[in-house]
C-alpha cells in the first residue's frame, strides 16, 4: 500500500466530508457570520491555511477582511481568492515568515504541526494581540478503533496549556459540530490516505489492522459529529 501524508500531497481538505461544499458553507458562516467582529475590516493571519477554502466561503458570505495573509507549505488556493486584493499567499512554513503582524492569527486545525516544528517560538513567528484556535477535541466522535484511539489520545496538543505556558490569556472556548454521513468505504479511503495527522508514522499494517476493524465494527453508513473545540485568547 502507498504511503500518503498530506503534509506533501495536499489533500487534507479535498477528501470525504472535509472536501464537501456543505462543510465549507458551515465553517464560511462561522467566519464571515458568528465570527465577524473578530474577522471583518481585520488584517488576519490563517496559519496552516491549506486551501483556504473556508475564506472563498466567508468572502462569499460577505467577509470583507482588511488584510488576509495565508501561510501554509502546502498552499493550495483558489483562482478567485488569490486574485483578491487583500490576500497575501505564503507557500512555506510560518518559521520562514518570521515577525508577521496582524489583527487576529488564526490556526485551524493546524496547531499541533506548528508547535510540533517550532514549539512556542510559534508566538514569537506570530504577532497578534487575539489568536483564534480549532482544534479536534480528546473525546472525539470519529470511528476510532480502540488501538488507534490509544494513539490519537497521546498526540492531542493540549492547547490551553501551551497559551499558558507562553502567558497569553484564554478570553472563550466552545465547541462547533459538524454532522458528518459518509459511507463507510470513504472512510476506508480517508484511511488509507492517512488523513488524520495521527497514522501519518503508522505502517502499512497498522493501517490494514484499522480497515479491517472498520469493515467488522461499522455500519454502511457512518453518522457522527465533527466536532472542533475553538479556543479564543489574548497576548497579555
Ligand atoms: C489539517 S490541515 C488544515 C488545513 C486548513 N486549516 C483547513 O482547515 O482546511 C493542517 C495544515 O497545516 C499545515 N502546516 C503544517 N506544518 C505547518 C507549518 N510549520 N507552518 C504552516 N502550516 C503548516 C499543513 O500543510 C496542512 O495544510
Amino acid at each position: 500500500m502507498a504511503k500518503f501524508n498530506y503534509k506533501e500531497n495536499n489533500s487534507w481538505g479535498n477528501i470525504g466530508w472535509l472536501g464537501s461544499d456543505a462543510y465549507y458553507t458551515f465553517w464560511g458562516d462561522l467566519f464571515a457570520r458568528k465570527l465577524a467582529g473578530y474577522f471583518q475590516h481585520k488584517t488576519i493571519l490563517d496559519i496552516g491555511a491549506g486551501t483556504g477554502r473556508v475564506w472563498d466561503e466567508a468572502f462569499r458570505l460577505g467577509l470583507e477582511p482588511k488584510e488576509l495573509h495565508l501561510i501554509d507549505p502546502a498552499l493550495n488556493i483558489s483562482r478567485d481568492l488569490s486574485a483578491k486584493p487583500e490576500i497575501t499567499a505564503y507557500k512555506t512554513t510560518i518559521d520562514n515568515v518570521q515577525g508577521l503582524h496582524g489583527d487576529v492569527a488564526v490556526f485551524k486545525q493546524s496547531i499541533h504541526h506548528v508547535y510540533d516544528a517550532i514549539g512556542l517560538d510559534l508566538f514569537d513567528a506570530v504577532q497578534c494581540p487575539l489568536f483564534i484556535n480549532f482544534s479536534m477535541p480528546l473525546d472525539t466522535e470519529w470511528p476510532l478503533s480502540p488501538a488507534l484511539m490509544e494513539k490519537y489520545k497521546p498526540s492531542v496538543l493540549d492547547v490551553e496549556s501551551i497559551v499558558k505556558q507562553s502567558s497569553k490569556i484564554i478570553k472563550s472556548t466552545f465547541a462547533v459540530s459538524y454532522p458528518v454521513k459518509i459511507k463507510r468505504d470513504d472512510w476506508c479511503l480517508m484511511l488509507k490516505q492517512r488523513f488524520i495527522s495521527t497514522l501519518h508514522d503508522c505502517d502499512d499494517c497498522f493501517l490494514e489492522k484499522e480497515i479491517l476493524w472498520v469493515e467488522k465494527n461499522q455500519p454502511d453508513i457512518l453518522e457522527f459529529n465533527d466536532t472542533i473545540e475553538c479556543t479564543i485568547f489574548l497576548k497579555r
